[in-house]
């Protein structure tokens, strides 16, 4: 078991660079099944996410190599099973891309869903929806924990997503692109990875356009050859760098970003007082007055996004007035006010609702992640608060941030991580 210790109270001062978009890697890994051809995928962010979509093309068949520490070449020409078995797919919810991109290849998927996440039901009816109008054939009921998906020829269809779904509208643009005919996606998610995932399907010869707006048109192609891709950087390891900053009333020059994507995050914290300063492929956050208060809502890409609600909630908890937090994509995504009360926050939470009355400081405080962004939100409050903050569970911080105590201990963080034996760690 590990935990994080922070000192918080510290001023963070220097330069981080920001790593590969998770979020887009877990896609693109499982779109190279696609492929014809061995594919170099290069800035692949170091998280364990990435490294169970390894595992699980390695049980599927396909030969995966690190060339670097951020580059891997994998082969998917030695496949040889269409079935992602519950021991690999549990540890990664994203495991059902391969869905997609195995129906889109073989005209058969079989895999094992995890159950639901620390904030909510996260179902895949509208990627079912999308498999079944392509002429797949999917059991209305899920047996044994698996989904199974199988289509003598997949056919291009209309589809009209009924809810904005970042997952959904990635995985049936990976079944379509093989497809016969064309397939147009209306109501799409136009977040920055999913751009990403159709630049890299096009880079193996896809015929997609449309990414980034509400409406996607694939036109299927008979083949997808081995390309050389570079994914994204992290619209959200950089929006939470930028959140340290201004907790921590810092100075941090953000490097390896693309300012466009954090437009609505910089926006925020500009209104609470924060100073963001755009420079080519960095953005430099300072914070020298009070945090001022105000609202958030977060809504689909362009909008604020849910992924940054538990970060910039910290500084919410820290601002003069009252600020009310509105999550519209998640029913549950406010576990770790709980945690944050547990340090002086004052909260309430009503659903999808949370209000926070600003306080002049935080105390350090046993505490626990009950996510992967609930987890990043109590390092920025330990950064921020005085005195020491002790973090469990922080496997759910390290599935998405990669070297997040290096990158931290390098603008001047005291935070290290500490083994716990098992029997020790706090009960729940
Ligand atoms: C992706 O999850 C991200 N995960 C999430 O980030 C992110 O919070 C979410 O998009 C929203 O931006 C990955 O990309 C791996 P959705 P996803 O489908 O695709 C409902 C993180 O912190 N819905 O866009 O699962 C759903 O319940 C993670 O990196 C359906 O109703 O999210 C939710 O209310 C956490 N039916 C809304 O749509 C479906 O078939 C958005 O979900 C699918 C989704």
């Amino acid at each position: 078991m590990s935990r994080y210790r922070i000192e918080g109270g510290r001023r963070l001062v220097g330069e981080v660079t920001i790593g590969g978009a998770k979020n887009a890697a877990v896609a693109v890994i499982p779109a190279v099944v696609l492929s014809d051809g061995p594919c170099r995928i290069e800035n692949i962010p170091n998280i364990s996410d990435i490294f169970v979509s390894f595992d699980i093309l390695k049980a599927l068949g396909a030969q995966v190599r690190m060339i670097n520490k951020t580059t891997v070449e994998i082969d998917p020409r030695t496949i040889c099973s269409h079935v992602v078995p519950h021991e690999l797919a549990r540890n990664m919810r994203a495991s059902y891309y391969f869905l997609g991109s195995l129906l889109g290849k073989f005209g058969t998927a079989k895999v094992s869903l995890p159950g639901g996440c620390n904030f909510g039901v996260r179902p895949i009816d509208q990627h079912l929806k999308g498999f079944t109008a392509l002429g797949a054939s999917v059991p209305a009921m899920i047996e044994n924990g698996m989904i199974e998906a199988t289509a003598t020829q997949l056919i291009g269809n209309s589809i009209y997503l009924d809810v904005v779904s970042v997952g959904a509208t990635i995985n049936i643009m990976l079944a379509a692109v093989k497809a016969r005919g064309i397939t147009i996606l209306e109501n799409a998610a136009k977040e920055p990875h999913i751009v990403d995932v159709a630049n890299f399907l096009n880079a193996m010869g896809a015929d997609i356009r449309g990414a980034g707006t509400d409406v996607i048109k694939i036109c299927g192609v008979p083949h997808l050859h081995g390309t050389t891709y570079s994914i994204i950087p992290d619209q959200i390891e950089a929006g939470t760098f930028m959140a340290i900053a201004a907790a921590t009333h810092g100075d941090l020059l953000i490097k390896n970003v693309i300012p466009k994507h954090l437009e609505s995050i910089s926006a925020k914290l500009t209104e609470m007082g924060a100073q963001v300063e755009e420079i080519d492929d960095m953005v430099r956050v300072t914070m020298d007055g009070p945090i001022k208060h105000c609202n958030v809502k977060t809504m689909p890409h362009p909008g604020f996004p849910t992924d940054m609600q538990p970060q910039i909630a910290v500084l919410l908890a820290l601002s003069d007035g009252t600020s009310i937090v509105t999550d519209t994509v998640w029913e549950n995504r406010f576990r770790y006010v709980d945690e944050l009360r547990r340090m002086g926050a004052q909260a309430q939470v009503n659903g999808k609702v949370a209000v926070f009355e600003g306080v002049p400081m935080l105390t350090g405080a046993p505490v626990k992640a009950y996510d992967l962004r609930a987890g990043a939100a109590m390092v920025i409050a330990g950064l921020a608060a005085q005195g020491i903050t002790e973090i469990d569970d922080v496997h759910y911080i390290e599935r998405g941030y990669e070297y997040f105590i290096e990158k931290l201990r390098a603008v001047g963080a005291e935070i290290r991580r500490v083994e716990i034996p098992s029997p020790f760690a706090r009960r729940a």
